[in-house]
């Protein structure tokens, strides 16, 4: 695993976002997982300013969508995707897959998108942000480590996470459809990128924290090409417990 700890917000999307140009440079093809949230959109904004040829060989599947929102709903994830990263970032409109959150049979919807995930090859970078809880996407805690695509239900802490998003609570969906853990473990490269005081426990208990389905990011610790890149809010209780640092035999440590 490879950890970075940045000054700033846009330094932190700024690193991801590196990576990100590095692998489509190299690969115009490749397929990119791609979060939503706040978390990532610096990443998403560096991109749109650093990269005027734009992604048009490039897919990118998203990891998660609210169940019951259609595509032209604001807050839907379809939305966020099309308007944050496809247009700016010029994605072809056919190469970007959102879950279908009004599908007539959303069973079915998650094994096609487990199916267009494998047709397209696998995702080569999937960039991550992380629940005040340990989600990742939503896979919320107690989620199985070998869990696939599904309908979840949404748990009220991150009902009241994302209910800044929505006029009040009770527009907040109680479900939605998530990549599993099992789905995201697949992807060859994890970038998590996290910023705020408000995640810095979170982040803390995924990095040292016991391997545990309590906290589904900590599932990052088996995974073979992890990169987490963190602002110095996020990365405080990392830096303060002293054997978080003084334990990270195989973390590459770097303060920019
Ligand atoms: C949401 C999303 C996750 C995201 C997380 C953190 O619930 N489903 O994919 O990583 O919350 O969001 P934010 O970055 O806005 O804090």
């Amino acid at each position: 695993m490879n950890l970075a700890i940045c000054e700033t917000q846009a330094a932190v999307g700024a690193a991801a976002a590196e990576i990100v140009l590095n692998l489509v440079r190299a690969r115009p093809g490749a397929v990119l997982g791609v979060a939503t949230g706040s978390s990532p959109q610096p990443v998403y904004s560096y991109l749109a300013e650093h990269h005027a040829a734009g992604f048009p060989d490039a897919t990118c599947f998203a990891l998660d969508e609210y169940v019951g929102l259609p595509s032209t709903h604001e807050q839907s994830y379809a939305h966020f995707v099309r308007r944050q990263i496809g247009r700016p970032l010029g994605f072809r409109p056919v190469n970007i897959h959102v879950p279908d959150g009004i599908a007539e049979d959303p069973e079915a919807a998650c094994v096609a998108y487990e199916a267009q995930i494998e047709a397209a090859g696998g995702i080569d970078l999937q960039i991550l942000g992380i629940g005040r809880n340990g989600h990742l996407a939503f896979n919320e805690p107690g989620s199985p480590f070998d869990s696939r695509t599904r309908v979840v239900p949404l748990t009220d802490d991150t009902r009241q996470a994302n209910s800044r998003f929505f006029d009040d609570l009770s527009m907040v969906p109680e479900h939605a459809i998530t990549q599993g853990l099992g789905t995201i473990m697949e992807a060859r490269h994890l970038v998590l990128v996290v910023h705020g005081r408000n995640k810095s426990q979170a982040l803390e208990r995924a990095l040292n924290g016991p391997l545990t389905q309590e906290c589904p990011a900590s599932i990052l610790q088996i995974h073979p090409h992890v990169t987490v890149i963190a602002d110095k809010a996020a990365a405080e209780s990392l830096v303060r417990s002293h054997s978080a640092l003084g334990s990270a035999r195989d973390f590459t440590t770097a303060v920019t």
